[in-house]
C-alpha cells in the first residue's frame, strides 16, 4: 500500500507501513489516549467518540482493533489515531511509527516508479547477459563443446538450429556463472529474482542451470525471459528439466516456446501446430516445419490459447503414443473448444514423439502425415474414450458425459449441433439424446455474456455521469437497493469468502444439473468481471478491489512459496541428500492446527485499509459471530431462518442473482427511455440508427437477463 500525501508526491513505501502494522499494539496506542481496563482478553473504556456513562468501547489486542458497541465506530490503531487526533493517514502513520522507533523515510514516488520499472528492466537485462553467456560457453569453452555441444551433435541439431535458438551450456561447477555475473556489473538481487542464481543459507551461491544445456524461451517480442535446463546426467533422481520461477518478467502461462520464430508461419499457413516439448520445437522446425510451438509440458491455459489465435484459429496437437500424457491434457482442449478455436489432433505411431518422429521423415511426409491422420478433437477423443471403456456400460455413460461436457462449450451452435450428430453415430447413441444433454450442459457453462459489454460501457458512461454531478450536488441514496445488494455480497467474501458451497442449477426445462463445488469469493468475483459488472457504492467498491487484490496477492504468494520450495530443493540435490532430508522434515513441522482461519488471515489484512470506513467494515466482519439471525436480503425471500454459514448455496447464488438484475433492470430502464426520447425525435417513419443501436443494446441486456433468471431459477 502505498501512500501519498495530499498533493506532495511523497511517499512512505510497502514495506515501512508494513513494518509499523507489525510492530503496533493497539492497547498501547489507545492506551495513550483512553483509560483501558482488561476484561478477559479484551479492554474495555467509555467511548473516546461519543458521550457514554458505561463503557462499550473495547479495544482487541489479539485481534489489532478497536470497536464501540455504542456509537459503532471501529479500525484499527492507526485509523484510531486519525479519527481521535484528527489527522490524515501519512500523519498518523508517523506518529504510530514514531512510537515504536521506526523510522518513516520519504521518497519521491517517481524514484519508487523508476526503481520499480528498473527491476524489470534489470531482470531481462541479467537474463540477456545469461543467454549470452550460456551460447559462449557451448561454443567457445572445453566443457561446453565436449559436454554440451556433443550431446546436441548426438541428438542430431545441427549448427544452423542451436544458433537460431541461442541453444547454450552452463558450466557444472556451480557459480561461475554467478561470479561472471556479478563481476560483469549485475546485482545479486535481480540474479535471484530471475532464478539464474540460488543463495544458500551459509551466503554461497549456486547456478540453477549448472551442468546442464540450456533452452532460452524468447518472449513474444524476442527477449529472453526465461530458461529451460535440461541435465545430461541419466539417473532417475535428477529433474531432467530445471525452468526459470515465475517473475515479473516470466509468466510460464502466458508464454509458449518457439512463439517468436513461428509467429510469422503461423500467420502464413494459417495454422499452429502444438506440441509438448523443446526438443519437438527444435526438431520439426529443424526438419522445415516453422509453425509449431510448445507448451512446456503443463497443460494449455487461456492466455497461451488466446496468445495463439492473435496468430490463427486452426490448431492441431501432435500427441506421443503414450495415453496418460494424452488424457492429462484433455482437460486443456476443452479450454480451446471453448475459445471457438478450431481444434485438430494427430497421434503418432506407438514409440514415437515429435520429436523423433521428425528427425526421421522429411517436412513434406510430416505434412503428409498430419493431413492424412488429423481429426476433429470431439472425434479424437471420442474414440480415445471408447477404446479405454470398450464393453464397460457403466464407463461408457462416463465417456458420453464427458464428450457431451466437451461438445457443449463450442460455441458456435451449428458446429455444436454436427459435433453432436456424428458424435451419437461414434457412440452409436440416439441423435437426439445427445443433443438435448449438450444443450442442457451448455446451461453451465454459458453466461449473459452479450450483455457484459453494453453493461460496462453504461457503467462507464454512469461513472463520469456521476463525477460531474457530484461535482456541482452530492447524490443521494440514488443506488439505495443497489447499495444494499453490494453490501450483502461484500459481506459474503470478506466472512465466508474461502469457504465453499454447493450450487444445483437447473436448465430451460427445470431438469436438475450436477451440483458443482464453488468457493465464495472466486465465484462472486467471477460472476461480476463476466457480466462487467462493478460496484459502484464508493466504500463498498474500495472494499471489493482491495478484497480481489488481497486474494490475488495470495494466490501469487502461494507461487513464490513453491519457487522457494524449488529453489531449496535444486540446491539440496546439488548438496547431497542429507540437506535434502532436512528440507523435507522442515516442511512437515507444520501441522493442520497451526493453520490460521483463511478468512480471518484476510481480513487481518484488510484492517489496515487507510479509510477509516472501510477499515471499520472490515472490523465488524471480524467482530461479528454468527448470530443465528438471517441477513435481510435472506429473511425477505424466505422465512425459515436459518444462519447465513448454513445458508451459502443458496444466500450466495441469490446475492449475485438478485445483485446481477438489479444493475441491469437499472440499465434497461435508462436505455429504454433514452429509445423512449430517440423515437420520439425521429422525424421519418424509419427507426434511426441510434434506436436501432438502443434496441439492440436492449436484445442483449435481456438476453442476459433471461440467462441469469434460468441458472438461478431454483433459489429465485
Ligand atoms: N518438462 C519440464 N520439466 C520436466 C519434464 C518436462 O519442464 N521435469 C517440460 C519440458 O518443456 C519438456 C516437456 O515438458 O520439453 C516435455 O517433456 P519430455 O517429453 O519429458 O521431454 P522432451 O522434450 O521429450 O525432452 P527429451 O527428448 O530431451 O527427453
Ligand atoms: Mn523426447
Amino acid at each position: 500500500m502505498y501512500c501519498f500525501y495530499r498533493k506532495h508526491v511523497v511517499m512512505i513505501d510497502k514495506a515501512t507501513i508494513d513494518k509499523i502494522y507489525s510492530a503496533v499494539n493497539i492497547v498501547d496506542i489507545v492506551g495513550d489516549f483512553v483509560s483501558l481496563k482488561k476484561r478477559g482478553v479484551n479492554y474495555m473504556a467509555c467511548c473516546p467518540f461519543h458521550n457514554e456513562k458505561t463503557p462499550s468501547f473495547v479495544v482487541s489486542p489479539a485481534k489489532g482493533v478497536f470497536k464501540c458497541f455504542g456509537c459503532g465506530k471501529a479500525g484499527n490503531a492507526v485509523t484510531f489515531v486519525m479519527e481521535h487526533e484528527n489527522m490524515t493517514y501519512p500523519e498518523a502513520l508517523k506518529y504510530v511509527g514514531k512510537r515504536y522507533g521506526i523510522e518513516v523515510e520519504e521518497r519521491e514516488l517517481s524514484d519508487e516508479e523508476k526503481k520499480r520499472n528498473d527491476a524489470y528492466d534489470s531482470m531481462m537485462e541479467v537474463n540477456s547477459f545469461a543467454a549470452q553467456y550460456f551460447v559462449s560457453q557451448l561454443r567457445d569453452t572445453p566443457e561446453g563443446r565436449n559436454v554440451g555441444m556433443s550431446y546436441f551433435k548426438e541428438r542430431g541439431m545441427t549448427i544452423s538450429t542451436i544458433e537460431k535458438f541461442a541453444l547454450g551450456y552452463c558450466p557444472a561447477d556451480g557459480d561461475s556463472f554467478t561470479l561472471k555475473a556479478l563481476a560483469a556489473g549485475y546485482k545479486e538481487e535481480y540474479l535471484i529474482a530471475t532464478g539464474l542464481t540460488i543463495k544458500r543459507e551459509n551466503g554461497t551461491y549456486y547456478d540453477r542451470f549448472a551442468g546442464r544445456v540450456i533452452f532460452p524461451v524468447v518472449s513474444l517480442s524476442g527477449r529472453y525471459i526465461a530458461f529451460g535446463g535440461r541435465t545430461l546426467k541419466t539417473d532417475k533422481k535428477t529433474a531432467k528439466y530445471l525452468n526459470s520461477p515465475e517473475s515479473e518478467v516470466y509468466h510460464k502461462g502466458k508464454t509458449l516456446y518457439g512463439i517468436y520464430h513461428a509467429k510469422k508461419s503461423i500467420s502464413q499457413l494459417n495454422r499452429c501446430i502444438l506440441v509438448e516439448g523443446y526438443t519437438d520445437v527444435l526438431s520439426m522446425v529443424q526438419s522445415g516445419v516453422e509453425n509449431v510451438v510448445a507448451s512446456s509440458g503443463t497443460s494449455l491455459t487461456t492466455e497461451q490459447i488466446k496468445l495463439i489465435s492473435r496468430f490463427t484459429k486452426n490448431i492441431t496437437v501432435i500427441y506421443d503414443g503414450d495415453a496418460a500424457g494424452i488424457k492429462a491434457s484433455l482437460r486443456g482442449i476443452d479450454m480451446i473448444l471453448s475459445e471457438g478455436l478450431n481444434v485438430r489432433c494427430v497421434s503418432l505411431p506407438d514409440g514415437e514423439d515429435p520429436d523423433s518422429f521428425a528427425r526421421s521423415h522429411t517436412a513434406e511426409e510430416l505434412n503428409d502425415y498430419i493431413a492424412a491422420n488429423e481429426v476433429d478433437f470431439i472425434t479424437f477423443k471420442t474414440h480415445l474414450l471408447l477404446d479405454e471403456v470398450r464393453d464397460d456400460p457403466m464407463g461408457r455413460a462416463e465417456a458420453i458425459t464427458d464428450i457431451v461436457r466437451s461438445i457443449a462449450v463450442i460455441p458456435d451452435s451449428i458446429a455444436r449441433a454436427e459435433f453432436a450428430r456424428s458424435c451419437a453415430r461414434m457412440l452409436d447413441s440416439d441423435e437426439q439424446l445427445i443433443v438435448t444433454e449438450v444443450e442442457r450442459r451448455r446451461m453451465s457453462v454459458t453466461d449473459g455474456r452479450q450483455g457484459g459489454e453494453v453493461i460496462r460501457n453504461y457503467q462507464r458512461k454512469a461513472q463520469i455521469e456521476q463525477q460531474r454531478q457530484e461535482e456541482q450536488t452530492p447524490v443521494v441514496g440514488k443506488w439505495s437497493a443497489r447499495e444494499e445488494l453490494e453490501k450483502e455480497l461484500l459481506t459474503y467474501m470478506l466472512r465466508y469468502g474461502c469457504r465453499n458451497f454447493y450450487f444445483e442449477q437447473r436448465d430451460a426445462e427445470g431438469h436438475r444439473l450436477e451440483p458443482v463445488s464453488l468457493n465464495v469469493a472466486q465465484t462472486i468475483v467471477e460472476e461480476l468481471e463476466v457480466d462487467g459488472i462493478t460496484m459502484t457504492t464508493p466504500l463498498y467498491k474500495e472494499l471489493f478491489d482491495s478484497y480481489v487484490k488481497i486474494m490475488r496477492e495470495q494466490e501469487s504468494e502461494n507461487e513464490v512459496l513453491a519457487s522457494e520450495e524449488e529453489s531449496a530443493a535444486i540446491v539440496a540435490a546439488a548438496d547431497g541428500a542429507e540437506t535434502a532430508d532436512t528440507a523435507v522434515t522442515d516442511n512437515v513441522s507444520e501441522t493442520e492446527e497451526d493453520k490460521p482461519d483463511p478468512d480471518g488471515v484476510r481480513l487481518s489484512r484488510m484492517v489496515n485499509l487507510p479509510d477509516a470506513s472501510a477499515a471499520s467494515f472490515v472490523v465488524d466482519m471480524m467482530m461479528r459471530t454468527d448470530s443465528r439471525k438471517p441477513s435481510k436480503i435472506w429473511s425477505r425471500f424466505d422465512d425459515n431462518v436459518r444462519t447465513e454459514a448454513d445458508n451459502l448455496s443458496i444466500a450466495v447464488p441469490k446475492a449475485i442473482a438478485l445483485y446481477k438484475l438489479e444493475v441491469i433492470n437499472g440499465i434497461i430502464l435508462s436505455i429504454s427511455s433514452q429509445l423512449d426520447g430517440s423515437l420520439a425525435e425521429s422525424e421519418s417513419d424509419e427507426p434511426s440508427e441510434e434506436s436501432l443501436e438502443l434496441l439492440s443494446q436492449l436484445r442483449a441486456l435481456n438476453d442476459t437477463r433471461k440467462v441469469i433468471c434460468q441458472k438461478y431459477s431454483r433459489i429465485l
